[in-house]
């Protein structure tokens, strides 16, 4: 099965297992889960939640890898990055991003993708790492794209 076919059964599954509930963490963990559990060239996988006491500033959320780093400036590495542009960002080598947060230094290449409330204000970003160099292209973009699109809606906020 390719890439696109698995993204598309992967978001079947969690709008499965996330209908009805009322948790955001909840479906943060599922969705980190089931991406991990479908996809050989992801390592490090999870969600940095924008910390509502300093909404400058990401906190981690729900992943499945190795030890993460607590907490992320908006501004200072990828996931920062794309928490104040809010746009997703593929980095095929980190090591030669400016700023790159190395909590593990067997990721080579990372794609982090923001994540908005129905309301649209930035909630969190998805942040998938690899060991691979370049791991990561336009299928997972559009994949995890549309997996975060809906991964929050019909929750208040
Ligand atoms: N890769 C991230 C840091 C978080 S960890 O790798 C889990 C970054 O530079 O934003």
């Amino acid at each position: 099965m390719g890439k696109t076919a698995t993204y598309e059964r992967v978001a079947k599954e969690i709008a499965a297992v996330i209908g009805g509930e009322t948790s955001a963490i909840a479906r943060y963990a599922t969705a980190g889960c089931l991406l991990s559990e479908a996809f050989a060239h992801y390592y490090w996988t999870g969600f940095y939640l924008v910390d509502p006491l300093k909404p400058n500033e990401l906190v981690v959320g729900p992943y499945q890898g190795t030890l993460g780093c607590l907490r992320i400036p908006f501004g200072k590495g990828v996931c920062g990055a794309v928490a104040r542009s809010g746009e997703t960002l593929i980095v095929k080598d980190v090591h030669a991003f400016p700023g790159h947060i190395a909590c593990d230094t067997l990721t080579n290449s990372e794609i982090v993708v923001p994540v908005f409330s129905e309301a649209g204000n930035l909630a969190a970003v998805l942040d998938v790492d690899s060991t691979q160099l370049d791991a990561f292209d336009q299928e997972d973009k559009i994949g995890l794209e549309t997996i975060c699109k809906t991964l929050l809606l019909g929750l208040p906020q």
